[in-house]
């Protein structure tokens, strides 16, 4: 059975150092000669609201697909998961509501799987609500969650654990690299687990390149404050004068690449000031690289895998064949 261990005091946090290299990334991202942000800044509390009011937004398909996966197919993803490795604890990287995993964490309890989950996320936030919601909706479930950067706490995780490792990295998270990125962070997250261990992935398959531009351009405008949101929180947290109004909103998508990128565009010549050190000009027209949501078919899903050094070993796909949630087995 399930152990009975539930742990829901602030003190079933793992926390690091706060993240200071927020300062650093944005300054050395706003310097470059093609400037970006690195989306991963985009969820602070404000941030996390935003998102979720994405995932309500009718045009984002992403997390109705992969809810549809998990309810419907839970059964056969634990099955899977036994067929490939006996006595193993769960961690999930960006774990965020866990409101998809929950499901087959649920499905895991009820077939008297004996496991811990340990949901990772850089959001305190997240990992707060976490540890307030977890044993309300999962009561028999043994979890720990940990707040910080994937490879730090996955390190950690390890030291804390030695059973065999199920790696959840759903929502299509892995959209958020570019594919030379999503690359090198399989192959990190390779040399993170031990021959045998498995990684659930999810991706965002190529579809009408429609569909894919609306998902990430809500008529009700939703995406494009989660944007700003990131230039309103620089402003916040790193004493900025970010004018969002003069500003756009630019998201593309490229079917034949796959990559759905957006852009903060700045409508005229101005300045920018970051704390008392820092100025950065802008063009009038002058892009801010912001995130890319890329897009993925069946062979470059394989290719990734492989490339990593990950066998595939299953998929679960939603009716509509719009997302894959595939399963890889460590070589
Ligand atoms: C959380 C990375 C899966 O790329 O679809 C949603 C983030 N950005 N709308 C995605 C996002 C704009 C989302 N992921």
């Amino acid at each position: 059975m399930a152990q009975l261990t539930v742990i829901s005091t602030p003190a079933n946090v793992f926390r690091t150092r706060p993240a200071s290299s927020f300062y650093h990334d944005v300054v050395q991202g706003l310097r470059a000669q093609q400037k970006y942000l690195d989306p991963k800044y985009f969820y602070d509390a404000a941030g996390d609201e935003l998102f979720q009011q994405i995932m309500q937004c009718p045009e984002y398909y992403l997390t109705g697909c992969e809810m549809e996966i998990m309810t419907q197919q839970s059964a056969a993803i634990a099955a899977a998961f036994s067929k490939y490795a006996a006595d193993y604890d769960v961690i999930e990287l960006g774990a965020g509501d866990a409101s998809k995993s929950i499901h087959l964490l649920q499905q895991l309890i009820d077939n008297g799987t004996d496991y811990t989950y340990y949901p990772i996320d850089i959001s305190g936030n997240v990992i707060q609500l976490l540890n307030s919601s977890l044993p309300q909706q999962l009561p028999q479930l043994s979890f720990r969650g940990l707040q910080g950067e994937y490879f730090e706490m996955l390190k950690y995780a390890s030291t804390i654990s030695s059973r065999r490792k199920i790696l959840l990295f759903m929502g299509g998270n892995i959209g958020n690299f570019s594919p030379a990125a999503a690359r090198s962070f399989c192959q990190q997250l390779r040399q993170h687990l031990q021959s045998g261990d498995l990684l659930l992935t999810g991706f965002d398959l190529k579809k009408h390149p429609q569909l894919i531009l609306h998902a990430y351009n809500d008529s009700a405008g939703i995406t494009r404050e989660f944007n700003f949101n990131l230039l309103r929180r620089i402003n916040r947290e790193l004493q900025a004068d970010f004018d969002t109004s003069k500003f756009e909103h630019f998201p593309t998508y490229d079917p034949q690449s796959g990559s759905c990128k957006s852009y903060l565009i700045s409508l005229c010549a101005q300045q920018v000031h970051i704390g008392d050190d820092v100025t950065i000009p802008f063009r009038e027209n002058e892009p801010i690289y912001m995130e890319i949501s890329q897009k993925y078919d069946p062979v470059e899903i394989n290719q990734l895998a492989a490339f990593g050094g990950f066998a595939p070993v299953a998929e679960f796909r939603d009716q509509r064949n719009w997302f894959s949630d595939c399963l890889w087995q460590a070589v």
